[in-house]
């Protein structure tokens, strides 16, 4: 367990806030009978109304823990992420698809630069949705439109369903990581559904407590994992089931998701025994799920091969799957960055260090992917970002 002593004190503002949701969480363990599902909690430690990580006031996101953030996401990195990914929509929108529309903004850094990046390509869409679970994102999605990108605020609409049909370019980046999954651990051959409980250790409010499963409750997926080594691993209904409500949605057109993950076999690989739950407190990675409730960060790896099956089962195409660095690269980052004086040195290495970061395999490179669902596109060339290195067969 993270030592609490060994990070950041909230304020005091903030360590009250997260001792309400942790008697709300509490309450509700309670009403369960006293043990509860990981899913449950990660919903309510992320999107509990006004007291959830990203339905709170937390800072989230930023490069360090100075300003209270917790993580760095790459449209915050440099805005070479949005307009590379400007270059790989622009051609998709021509194909006569009106709309973008993007699923957890954030900061809104995405959607301005992205509007930038596609008014610089000649190829504005008409509207720019965003949709967005929490309250006060919205408010600093408006507050970031209205500084970066004045002149283009007013394509933007925030929705709080999703519309019965949809025709253009979908995006969502770092959105599947943070939708609340399921535990379960495998001792001795048997699987139990890792839960949630109180805890009177002083230290931490839950714990976690493992339930045996009947064998009839042991999934698929589950039994599909090679070996009988213990292990503890996360399954991921809410991620599945939201992308075939997307499926359900997209009448026409594309939807790119990225984020940090694998396909199944390197999932669910022996040397990942420990899963892949991490929090993000002060930008400090740590395993402890029951820190500071409401202040941190909960994610899970995506698993992109239950995203592609989804997919399909909603009648949508897997147009592409490759690393972000692939991606980037294929779909032109290069020649956007190398449009900067270079000698420049005060404008050019920040955004050339930036860039780096992107792409690096030590870093977001190789564990960030890409993947490209879509319906109803001329598909008789493959998009630009699949061009070379396309993974879709791992999948
Ligand atoms: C890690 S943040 C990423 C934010 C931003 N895309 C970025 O890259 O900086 C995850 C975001 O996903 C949003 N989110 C999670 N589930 C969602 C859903 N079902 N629909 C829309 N947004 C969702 C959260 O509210 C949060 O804004």
């Amino acid at each position: 367990m993270q030592k609490a002593a060994s990070l950041p004190l909230p304020p005091a503002d903030a360590q009250a806030a997260s001792d309400t949701l942790t008697a709300r969480i509490g309450e509700s363990i309670d009403a369960a009978g006293g043990w509860t599902g990981f899913d449950r909690y990660m919903a309510q430690a992320l999107y509990a109304p006004g007291l959830g990580y990203y339905s709170g006031g937390s800072a989230k996101f930023g490069r360090d823990a100075r300003d209270g953030s917790d993580f760095i996401t790459a449209p915050e990195l440099s805005p070479f992420f949005a307009r590379t990914l400007a270059r790989q929509f622009a051609p998709l929108l021509a194909q006569g698809l009106p709309g973008v529309m993007e699923f957890g903004a954030g900061t809104g850094r995405l959607a301005a630069d992205l509007l930038l990046g596609l008014e610089q390509e000649g190829r504005l869409p008409e509207t720019y949705a965003i949709v967005e679970l929490s309250g006060e994102l919205r408010a600093r999605q408006q507050a970031t439109l209205a500084q970066r990108a004045p002149h283009l605020a007013d394509r933007v609409t925030w929705l709080d369903t999703l519309p019965d049909t949809f025709a253009g370019v979908i995006v969502g980046n770092e959105v599947l990581d943070a939708m609340p999954v399921r535990l379960y651990a495998r001792n001795g051959g048997r699987w139990h559904e890792r839960g949630v409980v109180r805890s009177d250790d002083g230290e931490r409010a839950f714990r976690f407590e493992d339930r045996p499963l009947a064998d009839a409750d042991v999934s698929e997926a589950l039994r599909a994992i090679p070996g009988d080594h213990d292990l503890v691993t996360e399954t991921h209904a809410e991620a599945e089931g939201f992308i075939r409500a997307v499926g359900a949605m997209l009448a026409r057109g594309a939807a790119f998701f990225i984020d940090y993950g694998f396909p199944a076999g390197e999932y669910y690989h022996p040397q990942r025994a420990g899963g892949t739950l991490m929090c993000h407190y002060r930008h400090h990675a740590h395993p402890d799920p029951f820190l500071y409730p409401g202040l941190q960060d909960i994610t899970a790896h995506v698993n992109f091969s239950g995203i592609a099956h989804a997919a399909v089962d909603a009648g949508l195409t897997v147009s592409g799957f490759a690393s972000q660095a692939r991606f980037l690269m294929n779909a032109g980052i290069t020649e956007l960055l190398m449009a900067l004086d270079p000698s420049d040195a005060r404008a050019f290495l920040p955004q050339a260090n930036a860039v780096q970061k992107l792409l690096s395999e030590a870093e977001m490179g190789e564990l960030f992917k890409v993947i490209a669902l879509t319906r109803g596109l001329d598909d008789s060339e493959p998009m630009d970002g699949f061009a070379r290195g396309d993974r879709c067969h791992t999948l």
